[in-house]
This record gives C-alpha cells, sequence and structure tokens, in this order.
C-alpha cells in the first residue's frame, strides 16, 4: 500500500511517515507533503505530487480540509483523516468528499481503544448487575476530565444499558446506585494515558485494561484504518466500521 503522509514536519506526521518508511503493516512512503512548516525530503503541497499512490493519511490542521479534500477526490483517492478540531463548515466538506471516495474520519485512531469499547459492551451485556467503574489515568498535563477515550468507553456500555447514569468522580456521600457507572480521572507524572475498566458482579471481577505507551499508536491506527479503508466503497468510515471486521 503506497501511502501519502500529509503534515509530515508535524509531531504525529513525523511518526508516521517513520513507520511507513520501515514498512508498517506493508505500507511504503508514496509522498511525504509538508505545506506550512519545513521537513526535509517532503514536497511543499499535495499538487506537487504526480506519482502513484493508494491512500493519503492526514495528521496535519484542519485549516488545510480543503485543499486535502479536493486533491483527494480529483485523484479518487481514499483518505484517512486523524486531524481534529474541523468547524462544521470543514465536517461539510468531509461528508461531500465521502460521496466520492471512501473516507476515514477518527478523533481517536488507537484501535485498541475502540476494541476495549467493544469489550466493554460485551462484557456490561453478560453481566447486567455488575457494577461499573472506569478509571482514566493520563499524566499531569492534561486538561480535560474524563478523557475523551473514557466518555466514549462510556457511551458504549450505555449502548447496553440504557438506564446508565455517569457519576464524575462520585462527589457525594451516599451508596452507588444500580445503574451508575463510576468514572474516575487520576492525573500524574507522564502517564501517556491508561483506562481501567472494572466489572463486579458481587461474585467475580472482571478488568479490561489497556495502557497507551507511545503516541505511534495512533500512527499505527491510521496505517491500518487505511489497509481497511483502500478495500471500500465511498462513503464515512470510521473506527467501528474497522473493528466490525476484525
Ligand atoms: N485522530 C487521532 O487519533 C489523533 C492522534 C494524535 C493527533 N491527532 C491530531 O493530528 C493533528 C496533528 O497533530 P500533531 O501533534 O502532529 O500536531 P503538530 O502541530 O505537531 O503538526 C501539525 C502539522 O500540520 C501542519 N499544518 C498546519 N497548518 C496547516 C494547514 N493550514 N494546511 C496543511 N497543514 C498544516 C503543520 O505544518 C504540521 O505539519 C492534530 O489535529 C491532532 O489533534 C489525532
Amino acid at each position: 500500500m503506497k501511502v501519502i503522509v500529509n503534515g509530515a514536519g508535524g509531531h504525529m506526521g513525523a511518526i508516521l511517515r517513520k513507520l511507513v518508511e520501515d514498512g508498517n503493516q506493508g505500507s511504503t512512503l508514496a509522498a511525504a507533503v509538508e505545506s506550512v512548516g519545513y521537513a526535509e525530503g517532503t514536497l511543499s503541497s499535495l499538487e506537487m505530487f504526480h506519482g502513484e499512490a493508494d491512500c493519503i493519511i492526514d495528521f496535519s490542521h484542519p485549516a488545510g480540509t480543503k485543499v486535502l479534500v479536493d486533491f483527494a477526490v480529483k485523484r479518487k483517492l481514499p483518505l484517512v483523516i486523524a486531524t481534529t478540531g474541523q468547524e462544521q463548515a470543514e465536517l461539510d466538506m468531509i461528508q461531500q468528499a465521502a460521496k466520492e471516495i471512501p473516507v476515514f474520519f477518527s478523533h481517536n485512531m488507537a484501535l485498541a481503544a475502540m476494541l476495549v469499547s467493544q469489550l466493554c459492551k460485551t462484557a456490561a451485556k453478560a453481566f447486567p448487575d455488575a457494577d461499573i467503574e472506569i478509571i482514566d489515568i493520563h499524566h499531569n498535563r492534561k486538561v480535560d476530565v474524563p478523557s475523551g477515550t473514557a466518555l466514549i468507553i462510556a457511551n458504549a456500555i450505555k449502548e447496553v444499558r440504557s438506564d446508565a447514569t455517569f457519576n464524575i468522580g462520585r462527589p457525594n456521600n451516599g451508596k452507588r446506585t444500580k445503574e451508575e457507572i463510576g468514572i474516575h480521572a487520576l492525573r500524574m507524572g507522564n502517564v501517556v494515558g491508561t483506562h481501567e475498566i472494572i466489572f463486579n458482579t458481587g461474585t467475580q471481577v472482571l478488568t479490561i485494561k489497556h495502557e497507551a505507551l507511545d503516541r505511534a499508536m495512533f500512527a499505527e491506527g491510521a496505517i491500518t484504518a487505511a489497509a481497511f479503508l483502500i478495500q471500500q466503497k465511498p462513503g464515512l468510515y470510521n473506527m467501528n466500521d474497522l473493528v466490525k471486521t476484525i
């Protein structure tokens, strides 16, 4: 699979480029594009690329959305968008492009995070009376509480427990209710991101845990997404669609 890396001068783009150059999941580098900053061996615009490619993987900036989708549509190239923070107008452009090419768009390219959600859904269904508690652990610089991933997991569980309520940080005295899902944030040191989900039935405890060690997992997930995407028809895809095929 020949990959165009867009945003190759950025933190994630550089990690992705290295993985692709190293042949991660059978990928090879068609081109590395860095249109705003500078990085050695990169093209300064997508339009400068005239070679052969199978897909584009983008870790850049929402301001580049129009140029990106216009190029992908013109060249009929499947497009993986990992960039976050798009405004409505940019989201509309992505939707529009997905009518003509396959587009994979996810704010969390960590495949394991979505697998964890899926596993938690199964566990919550299998043990409908279990008390469920979620612990999210991150470095001491993180601002948002709970983490986006903890919320993705909690919402996935809610799909099979429609009466579930979220008790964030359990701030008040009182017994827990049957329906509640406790969500607790620990912020310390340099932890990249750990999510632990505990199901306690009273007779047994099932723990599902994911520990992120390196941001490279997002780039790896984006390559997995690209390998999935190049087999698809035009449309908008996300991690749920990918996990269903595993
Ligand atoms: N989906 C995920 O799982 C996931 C994971 C990590 C990061 N991200 C997102 O990926 C993006 C990049 O993250 P990063 O940490 O590498 O950031 P970064 O700031 O290190 O890199 C940003 C890149 O975008 C380029 N850029 C800036 N303005 C641009 C424009 N107008 N047009 C085209 N390119 C432009 C920069 O030159 C740079 O190459 C962010 O949106 C971030 O939130 C997503």
